[in-house]
């Protein structure tokens, strides 16, 4: 059975709304893992959107299951990551303009700081797992530069409109999965997927873990809405 490791980046998004301190993330992270799943993830973007460098540090030492870093490949972040020594580096691509990751990285393009980073990070005995698209190229340039795993990008999948480019989608998928495996990479898929799409990959072997956020967390928004308000209203009665 694949594992689950939860982003909680939008945990922090919703603190940043207010600049204040809650919700907390590593408080969210404890929840998730007592909820059962594998792992924590969280992105450190280069203008902190969300996460912020204290909620790293606190989680690389709160976290029991799995701490796994998001970043971008620049020398700031593999910095950040030989000092917190994460369980696991995902590197991805990073656009300061865009409101989530929009793609996997571009291995054609950024192959030799790709390979820079991951060379770096093994030595420090770091992991280092790939966000690509479901593309057999790219799979076979993150085995050629030494990645222990990929993470396929399930974006495309999760957005596609109609049966016919779902399925034609969720092949390149499925062939992406199988050629890992081939080449002996672990592989991490995620990205947009919900309740809804998580059930296509039923019977599908070979993922090692899915990461997923923003579904978890809106979801946990609604289905939590209705104890916080009760609990609200008992501390007005008491007034
Ligand atoms: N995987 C990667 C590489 C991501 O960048 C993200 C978003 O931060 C996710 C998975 C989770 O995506 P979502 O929030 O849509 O579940």
């Amino acid at each position: 059975m694949p594992g689950l490791a939860v982003n909680v980046d939008h945990v922090a998004t919703l603190r940043e709304a207010r600049k204040i301190n809650i919700p907390d993330p590593v408080m969210a992270a404890g929840i998730v893992e007592l909820a059962g799943a594998d792992g924590v993830v969280v992105h450190l973007r280069e203008d902190r959107r969300h996460i912020h460098d204290r909620d790293v540090r606190i989680l690389r030492k709160t976290v029991t299951s799995k701490l796994i870093l998001e970043m971008a490949t620049t020398s700031e972040m593999i910095d950040i990551a030989l000092e917190i020594k994460p369980d696991l580096v995902t590197l991805v691509p990073e656009k300061r303009e865009e409101l989530t990751t929009e793609g996997g990285l571009d291995l054609h393009l950024h192959k030799d700081a790709v390979s820079d980073a991951i060379n770096i990070l093994k030595k420090e005995d770091i992991p280092v797992s790939i966000f690509i698209d479901p593309d057999p190229d790219q799979i076979e340039i993150a085995r050629r530069i030494n990645a222990d795993f990929v993470e396929i990008h399930t974006g495309v999948f999760c957005d596609a409109q109609g049966p016919k480019k779902r399925a034609e989608a969720f092949d390149k998928i499925v062939e992406s999965v199988k050629l890992g495996r081939k080449l002996k990479l672990g592989i991490n898929a995620g990205h947009g997927l919900g309740y809804q799409t998580i059930k296509a990959f039923k019977g599908l072997s070979g993922i090692d873990e899915f990461s997923i956020g923003h579904s978890i967390i809106a979801r946990a928004v609604i289905v939590g809405l209705d104890r916080a308000v009760r609990e609200m209203i008992a501390l007005i009665k008491e007034l």
